[in-house]
Parts: structure tokens; sequence; C-alpha cells
């Protein structure tokens, strides 16, 4: 990987995000990741397009949008608006964003297929699978629970019990039943179509030594690869959201055939857009390097099936696949109880986007190891590295300049040594940065800001500035200093674009790269200094975290339980089992009241939420203010004049758009389906239910 004398075409993708879901603070570790090599690669005078795509298809995304009462195109259309923005103003400066629902993605999947079909790698067998006869439809294993064979916990997986730890196959489960519509499976016969994967074992032996994947996948691979290899069920039966698999009447291509392949189709759009040349970055490995950036959850589908896939349907191979760890927030796994599942858009509307990208670099190496965001250290960290050191330094030295030299910096840097070791730094810190050692990078560029920042305080300009002879000194000494944060913000900018953007302003010269910093700034007029970042305040991170909960309740409130699915994740759809028991005493505490609708209204900026006034007497002198996750369901109109029931001595809950102060009864799914408790007829606003 030492081609850095030349200029490098380099094509990288990361793993594209789920359709049925927000993007949150975990994944922006890997588009985070992504955009800063990319940004670093292009810095450096490479070509290196960078392309995603939203993961439009499967199981999870069909039934989200039947709960929702939506086409699954509607849903993935929004989604994709969704993530577009979230990306966007985390400064993700993706070349093309695709979706895998796309004509392109089509042509190739099919087109990949056929080329193995053809080579003789895809084999029909009949399996039993468990099927639903009230939805009508096979349910993939995480759609089946019921109780462990082994200690009868109930409501769990088809392959393993949280309680106890047995693992056992979905046909073992006692009383199993679909988390679809509650019914007791059966097993059916069906055909599936799988591709051979060891037919490729050979190949995936010596392509594991090819130096593509780090150590620890390595060791991975080759653990998979002696255990042998058992052949991939890429096929799925209707109904499924998907693509049908060329020559069958109601076979769908599984959602992970088609996701790698939307890296290829998103390639291709850009090339229809931009007359970019696709064979050279996706056939032919000569001229051009690819890379994949994943998390180690997807390792399996990115390093055996993947590179077997395009073996087989004659397309190069990457030249590398990137794994990364995953994100704990404050020391634990994300946690929608603790409030730590934190939404991009949660952040983003309370906090700026760059600090965090600063936060994820100080803490990416390129191991597979975990990382943590502390929210306090997090806070601590941008303060004193970004505001305390790197934009410190302009804010002591650009007022001198401006107010005492009209804006001019000399001809002669004083310190030419020490500027000297700024632009030694550049090469063994650009290492860091393709190596993806980012922490190191961003050590070894604090290490200079701490040197900038003693030669400021030793000399001391704002002494010198005082006596009259000495003026020109400080003229040079802020020259000095200014360009020495010139050439720590060249070395940040992959990380902070947006800072770079205006400190580029600010130092009126035109943009910065990599080897900008070789030649100081003299003898030129900058600016006027505006603040370019400011502290991270406790109570901004606090507020964000409070509405990040809002967010997750209102996601919650509508039992929105398909937002982080994967048909072999952690999918939370369940068929509300009774809950465990409680006593009397326990139920005694909730107050449960009729209450009158005396008006009911949309919500801007809410897509679930009513805001609904309830009166709790006849005349409505006691009203309650609450937001009512009913929207997919009711009319406001409709709703206005009805009695319903409502807890009324639940805590207050401050949510994004308002303080709700209690919550109103309802039954059902989610969706359209959704119904409001009513009273009989005589019954009274403010009566107690019992
Ligand atoms: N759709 C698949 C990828 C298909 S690629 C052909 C998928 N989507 S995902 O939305 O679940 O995850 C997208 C990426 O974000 C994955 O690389 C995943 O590892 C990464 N992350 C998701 N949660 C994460 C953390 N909590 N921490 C770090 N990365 C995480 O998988
Ligand atoms: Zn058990």
């Amino acid at each position: 990987m030492s081609h850095t004398e030349n200029k490098r075409k380099i094509l990288v993708t990361s793993a594209l995000p789920y359709a049925n879901g927000p993007i949150h603070l975990g994944h922006m570790v890997e588009y985070i990741q992504t955009d800063i090599w990319a940004r670093f690669q292009r810095l450096r005078g490479h070509t290196c397009i960078y392309v995603c795509a939203d993961d439009a298809h499967g199981t999870p995304i069909m039934l989200r949008a039947q709960l929702e009462g939506i086409d699954p195109q509607e849903l993935i259309d929004r989604m994709k608006a969704e993530h577009e923005r979230d990306f966007a103003d985390f400064h993700v400066a993706f070349d093309n964003f695709h979706s895998t629902h796309s004509e392109e993605n089509r042509f190739f999947a099919e087109q990949i297929y056929l080329a193995a079909k053809a080579k003789g790698n895809i084999e029909v067998r009949t399996i039993k699978q468990a099927y639903d006869p009230e939805a009508n439809m096979f349910l993939p294993d995480r759609f089946v629970k019921g109780e462990c064979p082994k200690c009868g916990t109930a409501d769990q997986y088809g392959d393993n019990c949280e309680a106890c730890g047995a693992t056992y196959s979905t046909t073992e489960l006692k009383n199993p039943y679909s988390v679809v519509s509650g019914a007791t499976p059966i097993e059916k016969d069906s055909e599936h179509y799988f591709f051979k994967v060891s037919d490729y074992a050979d190949f995936l032996k010596e392509w594991v030594n090819s130096g593509a994947v780090q150590k620890e996948i390595a060791n991975k691979m080759n653990e998979w690869l002696e255990g042998g290899l058992n052949d991939w069920d890429i096929s799925r039966d209707a109904p499924y959201w998907g693509f049908k698999i060329p020559g069958t009447k109601d076979k769908y291509f599984y959602v992970w055939l088609d996701a790698p392949i939307g890296y290829i189709a998103s390639f291709k759009n850009y090339c229809e857009r931009t007359g970019v040349d696709f064979d050279a970055y996706w056939k032919d490995d000569s001229e051009t390097e690819l890379y994949h950036f994943i998390g180690k959850d997807i390792a399996y589908f990115h390093t055996l099936f993947w590179p077997a896939v395009l073996k087989a349907a004659d397309f190069r191979l990457p030249t590398g696949v990137f794994c990364h760890g995953f994100l704990n927030v404050n020391g634990q796994k994300m946690s929608k109880s603790r409030g730590t599942f934190i939404q991009a858009r949660a952040y983003l509307d309370h906090l700026p986007a760059e600090p965090l990208r600063y936060y994820y670099a100080a803490k990416l190496s390129n191991g597979v190891d975990d990382i943590d965001l502390n929210l306090e250290d997090f806070q601590q960290r941008i303060n004193s590295d970004l505001v305390g050191k790197v934009v410190n330094i302009a804010s002591r030295c650009a007022g001198f300049i401006s107010k005492k030299f009209d804006g001019r910096l000399c001809d002669a840097l004083p310190d030419e040594a020490l500027y000297q070791q700024f632009i030694d730094s550049g090469e063994s810190i650009a290492d860091c940065y393709e190596n993806r050692r980012y922490s190191k990078a961003m050590r070894d560029i604090m290490a200079l800001a701490d040197l900038a920042n003693q030669y400021v305080d030793e000399k001391q300009p704002w002494v010198l500035i005082k006596d009259a002879d000495r003026q020109q000194e400080v003229q040079t000494i802020c020259t000095q200093g200014l360009n020495m944060f010139r050439a720590l913000i060249a070395y940040l900018k992959p990380v902070v674009p947006e800072l770079a953007e205006q400190s580029e302003a600010f130092l009126n010269a035109g943009e910065l790269n990599w080897s900008s910093v070789a030649t100081p700034l003299l003898d030129t007029e900058i600016n006027r200094f505006k603040p370019l970042m400011t502290r991270i305040e406790k109570d901004r991170v606090d507020t964000m975290l409070e509405a990040n909960k809002a967010l997750l309740a209102e996601a919650a409130a509508l039992n929105d339980r398909t937002d982080n699915n994967n048909e072999t994740g952690d999918l939370e759809i369940d068929k509300d089992p009774i809950s465990p028991v409680i006593e009397y005493d326990d139920f005694a505490k909730i107050d449960l009241r009729v209450v009158k609708i005396i008006k009911a209204e949309h919500v801007k900026g809410a897509d679930k939420l009513l805001q609904l006034t309830l009166a709790l007497d006849d005349n409505g002198d006691v009203q309650r203010n609450v937001f009512a996750g009913i929207k997919s369901a009711y009319e406001p109109a409709d709703l206005e004049g009805k009695l319903t029931v409502m807890v009324a001595n639940l805590a207050p809950r401050k949510m994004r758009f308002g303080v709700s102060e209690g919550m109103v009864l309802a039954a059902g799914p989610g969706g359209k389906e959704l119904y409001i408790l009513q009273p009989d007829d005589g019954a009274k606003p403010g009566m107690r239910v019992k």
C-alpha cells in the first residue's frame, strides 16, 4: 500500500444501513471512519470515490411497512431521505448514496446469480421450514418464539435460551408461536436455492492470506474454513420484499445476496452520472483499489460469501476489507432502556457534528476492538483539544495581526526550525491515516498543538505589544503561531472539514491540502478572526440525552418493534405475551380515569404523535395535555368529543414537542391497527376505572 508517489484510483464503501430504522451513533462510527479515510486520500491528491446505499430489502422492512399501513416503497423512500440528511449533517460526503431497491441492483443481482448458476454453483434443494398458517408466510428463525425445551422459560427465540443458555433448533421449541400473527407455526416443505460456497473453499483459503483482511479477521476466517463451509441459502419464499429470482415463479433473493451487490449498483449509478469507467473499478484490478469498511458483526458476509460471489461472477476482488469494533456508550452496550441508544438526529439537534467526528477519530485504531463514547470524556476532550489547544492558537495570534498590522503576516518565520517540525511530521501523520490509526494521528497532531501553544506562551506577545519598540516582534510571533495553526488544520482537515473550511476563509489563502504545509503563509493578508468552535457545556449533552429519550419513548409508544432488525439480529416483534403477575396493590397505584378528548391536533414535525387535550371533568376545568402515538390510526377530527381512558397519575414526561401529562389507552399492534378504549354510554369524564 505504498503507491503514495503516484495518483491512486480508489473506491471505498461503508456497509449499507438498513432502511427500516434511524441512524444512531453506533452506525456513525463506521461512516465517520470511512469518510475521514476518503477525505484524507483526496487531500493527498488521489482519486477516492465513496459510495453507499440504503439496504432496502427483507422481511423486517416488509413487516414494518405493514405495521405502518404503507407501501414498502414509501417506507424506504422516507428512510432514505432521513438517512441522507443525517449523513450530510455529520459531514459524511458520499459521492453517491443509492438504494438496493434500484434497477441497477436488480440488473447486477440477476447477472451475478446467472453467472454463478452457469458455473454450476447453484443447487436447488427442498427444505423444511416453519410456516405461519395465518399470515401465510414462511418464518425466518427470528420470527418464531416459544418455551425453552430445557428450562421452560417462555418467549425464547428458536436458536438459544436467554435464561439457561441452551442451544437448540426452532423445531425443538415447546408451544412455538409466530411473532407475526401469534399462530402456531407448522412445518412446510419449500424449494430453496443454495450458493455452494464450498466450491470456493480453496480460493478462500488463498484469499485469506492475500493481506486483504486484518489479522484478527484472518484468524476467524481460518476457523470458519477449517470448520467446513455450509452452502448458503440465497432464496426466500413469497411474500418477500426483494427481487424475484429469474426463472422462478415466486422465489426471491435473500436480502444478504443483493445487499453487497448494492455497492456495485451504487457505483454504476455514479458512473452513469459522471462518465467514470465502471469496468476499471469492478472488472479489472490492475489500476484501481477497492476497500470495504464494515463492522465486525458482518465480517462473515464480507470475507467469505462476498469474495466467493465476486469470484463466481468474474468481478474483481476487494483490495481490503476493513473491520471495526462496536460502539459502547459510557462503558456499556448501547441500550434503549438506559437511553444511550442515541439517534443521530437527537445528537444533531443539540450538538455540532465535528466534535463527535474528532472524538471518534481520537478513539479509532485499525483493530476490531470496541470503542467507548464516554459523554463526560467527550465533552472534556473537545474542550481541551479542539477548543483549548487548536482553535486557541489562532485566537491568541489573530487579534494582534488584525488590529496592529492591518491583517498582514510578515514575510519570514522567526523560528523556521520549529515550523520544520510541523512539516516533518506530515508523512508520519499521513501514514497513520492511511493505516487507519486515527487515534495515533490525533495524538501526534495534539503534540504539535502543544508545541505551538508553548511557543506563544514563552514569547508572550500580549506583553511585548505594550512595548513600542517591540511591535515588529509581535507580528513575527503571530505569523509563526498562525502558520503552526494552519499546519494543524491541514492535518485535521479529514476529521473536521467544516472547521477547516472556516479556517481557510479566515486565512484567506485558498484551500488547504496535505502539501500546503510545506509552504508557509507569508506576506499576505488574513481576514478578521471569528470564533471557530465553542466549548461543549454539560447541559447541552444532558438536553441531547433527554431529547433522545423522548425520541425513543415516541418510538416505543407506537409499539415500534421493528426498528432494530436484521433477520439474524435481535428482532423484537413479539406477540405481547401476558406480562408477569403483579399484586393488586401494584394495580391500585395506577389511577385510570375516563376522559373526554376536547381537542386533537397534528404535531408539527412528529410522524407518529397527535396532541390531545383531555378533560377530566364534565365542564373541562381540569385538563391534561397528552402526546399519543396514534396518528397512524386516527384523524384528529374523528377523535374530538370522544370519551376514552387515561393513566392520570403518570409522571409528566418531557418530549421533543412538549410535556406529556399522562397516557391514553389504546390496543393493537400499531399502524392503522390501533384502537383507543372507549367506555359504554353513561360514563362521565373523571370517573375512576377499577
Ligand atoms: N444492512 C447491513 C449491511 C449490508 S452491507 C452490504 C447492516 N446494516 S446495519 O444498519 O445494521 O449496520 C450498518 C453498519 O453499521 C454495519 O457495518 C454495522 O456493523 C455498523 N454498526 C451498527 N451498529 C453499530 C455499533 N453499535 N457500533 C459500531 N458499528 C455499528 O448490517
Ligand atoms: Zn432455557
